[in-house]
């Protein structure tokens, strides 16, 4: 059996720190080694959002933790594998840098490199409303090969609380990555049964 490739995680300073927290504990629940990076916005959403321990929390979880800064990290290059990055949220900062490639810094680098070896790169992108700008981001970076997938609850769910918005939307992010691991996307839809 081949080892379970590491998954990439990377934190911009968007609204919604929560389901990035949420994506860490998941991905280390289930035995997947995290590589960490958090701009430095995140930082401050995360303390702002979550509260002064959630950096921490989610640095204790994950297999390593790479400074924003360190351009030359091993998740910098294309011979690292992995099994996939999630931008979890993804600030329209870091959306606009990574659909022009403007990688000046570890979390658009390791972005761009996902994009160039053709993995999976899902983008969680969080802000509203959204101009022709925002739009056109997003576009330039579909069509380059990102997954835009951004934090909005599934009402037909029936959520009651925001931690069940923040779960199944972390959930749903993971899947994404087809990482083939029992239990980590949650309940498949199975119908309404409302036939017409
Ligand atoms: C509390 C807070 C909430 C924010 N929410 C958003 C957001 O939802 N979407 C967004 O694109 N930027 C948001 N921003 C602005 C970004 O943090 C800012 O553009 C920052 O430069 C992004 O940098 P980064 O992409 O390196 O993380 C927010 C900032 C703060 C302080």
């Amino acid at each position: 059996m081949t080892a379970r490739r590491p998954v990439v995680v990377g934190l911009s300073g968007a609204s919604g720190a929560a389901i990035g927290v949420r994506v860490v504990e998941l991905l280390a629940g289930a035995g997947i080694a995290v590589h960490l990076v958090v701009s430095t916005a995140a930082e401050r959403t995360l303390r702002h959002e979550v509260g002064p321990d959630a950096l921490p929390r989610i640095a204790g979880l994950a297999a390593v933790v790479h400074p924003v800064a360190d351009i030359g990290a091993t998740i910098a290059s294309g011979s690292f594998r992995t099994g996939g990055m999630i931008v979890a949220p993804c600030s329209i900062r870091t959306l606009s840098a990574i659909a022009s490639s403007a990688a000046d810094n570890l979390l658009v680098r390791a972005a761009d490199v996902h994009l160039k070896e053709r993995r999976r790169l899902v983008l969680m992108v969080r802000e509203t409303p959204l101009h022709l700008g925002h739009i056109r981001a997003m576009a330039q970076a579909c069509e380059i090969g990102a997954v835009i997938a951004p934090p909005v609850p599934a009402f037909y769910r029936r959520p009651r609380t925001v931690e069940d918005i923040v779960e199944h939307t972390a959930r749903r992010a993971i899947d994404l990555l087809d990482l083939q691991v029992d239990g980590l996307a949650g309940p498949e839809w199975a119908g309404d049964g409302d036939r017409p």
